[in-house]
């Protein structure tokens, strides 16, 4: 257990200096951070703090080994002004599965969720209310201990920072589904949310950026025959009336938002298909017209429709539908993360 979290509050606002009916994806940040270090051996009480960069020594193995796990959240504010969050037991229990395999010490569940709280209680005014716009939660971990030798850290820093935040994605998404690099492999990190597997994705990204994608969607390491996941986000496929998503594996993010859709896909009695999704079978789809969507689900990304593909040298158009699963699935999740409806699941948390 522990008792009250101190808090030590900032002198300056930058409250008034934000335009909230015109934010961005995590470019502002709030004026405070949860901050936690784990040095002898143990994780020390966590503290709320001024939001201000922090000194580390330019031997800590982050910079040399990678040696970070992070994990992405949101906060809402009903109609009411109660604060709500999303299934967040599931991230903190993230982040641990992550850490444990970068060889990071675990941190305690009550230190993450009693932190997040206070935090959340101290920057309450942070949290928007614009329809599409959240307090999006970033907590992090990261070896601050120094040493050239190549091991795991003594010492780490847990720090939650959060940003009010727009939509991820500011225009029509387009993806190019990845015939030569790979994400991860089994046996490797693609299941935790390690940093280096995004450093490891962009220079394929901005391959993709220049061709007029705006996400990779990854295929599997081996034969590069079957659908993944994208950079940011879950993928599914719709295919005449039945959504499909592929199976989690040690090389998938088990993504909140992605088990979400598929109850709440099922409990509307949509069919959901749960199983390898080969390129070719979405290839021949859309050739033939039995693919009517596509779209990425994450916290960040929230359900983003595709709007076409691209796969060696070719492109693909999805149709332009009235009533899609994609927006159906949306209203529906955001509503019970906003408190707009009943949340028959217990998804939504309010602290
Ligand atoms: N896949 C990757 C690689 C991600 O970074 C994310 C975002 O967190 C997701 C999937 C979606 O996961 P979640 O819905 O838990 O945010
Ligand atoms: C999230 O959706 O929260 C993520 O962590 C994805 C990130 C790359 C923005």
């Amino acid at each position: 257990m522990i008792n009250e979290i101190e808090v030590i509050k900032t002198k300056n606002s930058k409250i008034n200096e934000v335009d909230f009916s015109n934010l961005k994806f995590g470019s502002v940040f709030s004026d405070h951070m949860l901050e936690c270090d784990f040095k002898d051996g143990k994780w020390q009480a966590p503290k709320v703090v001024p939001y201000a960069p922090i000194s580390l020594d330019p031997a800590a193995k982050i910079f040399h080994y990678g040696q970070s796990v992070f994990e992405g959240m949101k906060a809402y504010k009903d109609a009411d002004g109660n604060v709500l969050l999303f299934r967040p037991i599931d991230n903190v229990k993230r982040l641990n599965i992550s850490s444990k395999r970068l060889a990071i010490p675990e941190i305690p569940e009550n230190y993450f969720m009693d932190g997040l709280k206070t935090l959340l209680e101290v920057d309450e005014a942070w949290i928007p209310t614009q329809d599409g716009s959240s307090l999006y939660i970033r907590p992090f971990v990261f070896a601050s201990g120094a040493g050239f030798h190549a091991s795991p850290a003594n010492e780490y820093k847990f720090i939650i920072a959060t940003a009010p935040s727009g939509a991820y994605f500011s225009g029509e998404v387009r993806v190019l589904i990845e015939e030569k690099y790979s994400r991860s492999a089994n046996g490797g990190v693609g299941y935790a949310k390690a940093g280096g597997n995004y450093a490891g994705q962009f220079y394929p990204t901005q391959l993709a950026i220049e061709k007029g994608y705006q996400q990779v969607i990854w295929t599997d390491d081996n034969t590069h025959e079957y659908i993944e996941e994208a950079g940011a986000m879950n993928i599914f496929v719709r295919i005449n009336d039945t959504l499909i998503t592929g199976p989690t594996s040690d090389r998938i993010l088990d993504g909140i938002t992605r088990k979400s859709i598929i109850e709440l896909a099922e409990s509307e009695n949509i069919n959901v298909e749960v199983r390898p999704l080969k390129v070719a079978e979405v290839v021949e789809a859309a050739k033939n017209g039995s693919l009517k969507e596509m779209f990425g689900a994450g916290t960040a990304a929230v359900i983003s429709p595709i709007s076409g593909f691209g796969y060696k040298g070719d492109d693909f158009e999805l149709p332009k539908l009235e009533d899609t699963y994609a927006s159906f699935l949306k209203k529906r999740i955001t509503d019970i993360q906003t408190n707009k409806v009943e949340d028959p699941f217990g998804w939504r948390l309010q602290v």
